[in-house]
């Protein structure tokens, strides 16, 4: 097992809702103990009521669950429906007038897109996506700045069944290109550029670099224009959005498809060197992403609520383009950086639009919280009702400051625990009825069977004892593959326990009262500022370089990331005189800025002669965290090969 395992936090304090939030919320205590005994009592019930009540269909279900072909479960299988269809035509009824979005662009326009709107410019540019050729089943690879043609894009690419792939725009033309192949997109949809701090972030410049390398799969590339700024455009590939999109039809027949299509793929990092495209379903991603924003978020129709999630990420996916417009709510979209033009840029939006409920990652509030309270006590909060964390498990000091600045000590904080595979919120309080504990992300949601076991698998009941953290049953949510790669699937979320449960990665336990704690990851994955990044693809960059023999990769706490990278570096050359070479520590990082994306930039590079490795050729990753955090080394190094390597890992030679 891990260090990750046996680490142990304690912290007692209650933090029950208040009497206010808990006398307007959506559900109450016996609300939901009642889900929790129908879960319990019969759980694909539980699930087909929700399904059947909580989105339209177009032809109903017939099975629940079929099993048959575990693990790849399938869920509600028959039935046809359309994810936009769900987000977009239904709430025309009645709400065609309500905004859907409130967008915002770092340089300050703004602009409020009602349903209606939202609707017609979905359906445009969905026709102009099956005018370029593109069909149910092609895949369509995103790459935009954070503005709302990015969701119209995605909820196109629903309405017409194409399986969209989003990838971050802060992601390198390598890491697109890698992304494109791998789903062997047919189409790409991108912008000219995007405002962030304060700059232009050149996506096309990228976008090209990719074209120009990736297998010939990809046909046409969709331009944005955002910035304004030059750019070329290739004749024959590149087409403007508004040309594209210029007399195209504002209606546009949803394509029904099965329960089971696939809606999208998502690439995150996992323990080798290749990113793994996560596929998720229609049907039970939809109705996931749904009953959170009822069980978690208390969605309320008047709701405006702001997720500061990038669509690059599954948040962005889950509580910016579906779940909240699929729950007919407003949202908030917002396209720049915290920073920009100051620190309060965050608390400015919150109360010059009136957000209702804010959700962001732990490492934006460490951030913001490291720049003084005086920056939010200038911004009327009072909007705020609740407020949301997700990425990794955020430290009760930061917990303290947003309950106590931000929330003022009235609001409810939902620390939502899941990843880019369960799709949706799996462990999270429901605000009104569980009292939090900061850091710790509570109960796993009604239908949601998570738990704590041991290396045999057996349930860990002993309170505060670390174990791993499993979900017992399928849930409709949940990733249906790896796409392409179905024995990958198996193996990494399945194997550990013979086809059993599903093995998160993360290592957690529980305390006397049954709230979950997560400890961290268990495997070769980084959470760095809340994402994901595998050491392994890491390494895999640096070596690639053509001055690097070998490479290492481990976190080291960091107060404002969580966990930072380090990276162990051995030259095909001599060592640099006393380990320090600062040009080539900035070109290295430089290329793995320029192959994988900024985020995986090394904070620390130290060359050594070698790496530490047993006798039997293993490196000693466990020694290498613990010089990297600068503890003292207690392990046994004497199997060490080359003991003597030591200082230089420490930087003391
Ligand atoms: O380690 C857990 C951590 O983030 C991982 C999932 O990362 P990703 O797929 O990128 O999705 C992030 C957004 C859902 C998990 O395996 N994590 C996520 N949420 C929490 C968390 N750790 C502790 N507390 C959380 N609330």
């Amino acid at each position: 097992m891990t260090q990750n395992i046996d680490s142990t936090l304690q912290e007692n304090r209650l933090f029950p809702p208040s009497p206010d939030f808990a006398a307007n919320a959506q559900i109450n205590e016996a609300q939901l103990l009642s889900l929790y005994k129908q879960a319990e009592d019969d759980y694909e019930g539980f699930w087909a009521e929700r399904a059947r009540n909580e989105l339209a269909w177009h032809k109903p279900f017939n099975t629940i669950l079929n099993s048959d072909n575990a693990p790849h479960y399938h869920w509600f299988e028959d039935g046809e429906l359309n994810v936009s269809y769900n987000c977009l035509d239904r709430h025309l009824a009645d709400k065609a007038d309500k905004t859907a979005i409130i967008f915002e662009g770092e340089q300050g326009d703004t602009r409020h897109i009602s349903y209606a709107e939202l609707h017609r410019d979905t359906c445009r540019f969905a026709n102009a996506l099956k005018a370029e050729g593109i069909e149910k089943g092609d895949r369509v690879v995103i790459y935009m700045p954070m503005v709302p043609e990015a969701i119209v894009a995605m909820q196109a690419c629903a309405r017409i069944g194409a399986i969209h792939s989003v990838v971050f725009g802060g992601f390198s033309a390598e890491a697109l290109k890698d992304r494109i192949d791998d789903a062997g997109a047919r189409m790409l949809i991108t912008a000219d550029g995007g405002h962030r701090g304060g700059k232009i972030i050149e996506l096309k410049q990228a976008a090209d670099k990719a074209l120009a390398h990736c297998g010939d799969s990809l046909e046409k590339a969709i331009v944005l224009k955002r910035t304004g700024h030059d750019v070329t455009m290739q004749s024959g590939r590149d087409i403007w959005w508004s040309d594209a999109t210029e007399g195209a039809c504002d209606e546009c027949e949803p394509v029904w498809v099965d329960s089971e299509h696939p809606l999208f793929l998502l690439y995150t990092s996992g323990s080798t060197g290749k990113p793994k495209g996560i596929q998720h379903s229609t049907a039970g991603y939809l109705l996931g992403t749904i009953t959170s924003m009822k069980w978690v978020f208390d969605y309320q129709q008047d709701d405006i609520y702001w997720c500061t999630a990038d669509v690059g990420w599954i948040t962005g996916h889950s509580y910016v383009a579906y779940g909240p417009l699929a729950v007919g709510g407003t949202i908030v979209v917002y396209e720049g950086a915290p920073t920009v033009p100051d620190t309060g840029r965050f608390w400015k939006l919150c109360e010059d639009h009136k957000v209702t409920v804010f959700y962001t990652a732990p490492t934006a509030i460490r951030a913001l919280m490291k720049c003084g309270d005086e920056i939010p006590n200038k911004y009327d909060l009072s909007s705020i009702r609740l407020l949301g964390t997700v990425g990794e498990p955020i430290n009760p000091e930061a917990w303290m400051w947003y309950h106590e600045v931000i929330g003022k000590a009235r609001c409810p904080i939902v620390d939502t625990w899941w990843q880019t595979e369960t799709g949706a919120n799996m462990i999270a309080p429901v605000p009104a009825v569980v009292a939090a504990k900061p850091g710790s992300c509570t109960r796993a949601l009604p239908g949601i069977s998570a738990d704590v076991v041991d290396e045999a698998g057996n349930a860990i009941t002993t309170p505060d004892k670390g174990g791993f953290l499993v979900i017992r049953k399928p849930w409709p949510s949940m990733l249906r593959t790896i796409w392409g790669d179905d024995a990958r699937y198996i193996d990494t979320y399945w194997g550990k326990f013979d086809n059993r449960y599903y093995v998160a990665g993360d290592s957690a336990r529980r305390d006397k009262d049954g709230y979950f704690w997560i400890m961290g990851r268990i495997d070769d994955v980084l959470n760095v500022s809340g994402h994901r990044l595998g050491t392994m693809e890491v390494e895999s960059a640096l070596v690639a370089h053509p001055r690097v023999a070998e490479a290492a990769v481990v976190g080291r706490p960091d107060e404002i990331k969580g966990e930072a990278i380090f990276a162990y570096v051995v030259l095909r050359e001599a060592r640099p005189k006393g380990g320090i070479d600062e040009a080539l520590t900035a070109e290295l990082r430089g290329w793995v800025a320029e192959q994988i994306g900024p985020i995986a930039k090394p904070d620390n590079i130290r060359y050594s002669d070698n790496l530490p490795k047993t006798r039997s050729g293993k490196i000693m990753r466990r020694l290498l965290r613990t010089i990297a955090s600068g503890e003292e080394i207690t392990s046994d190094t004497s199997t060490l090969e080359n003991e003597a390597i030591l200082l230089q890992l420490q930087g003391k030679e």
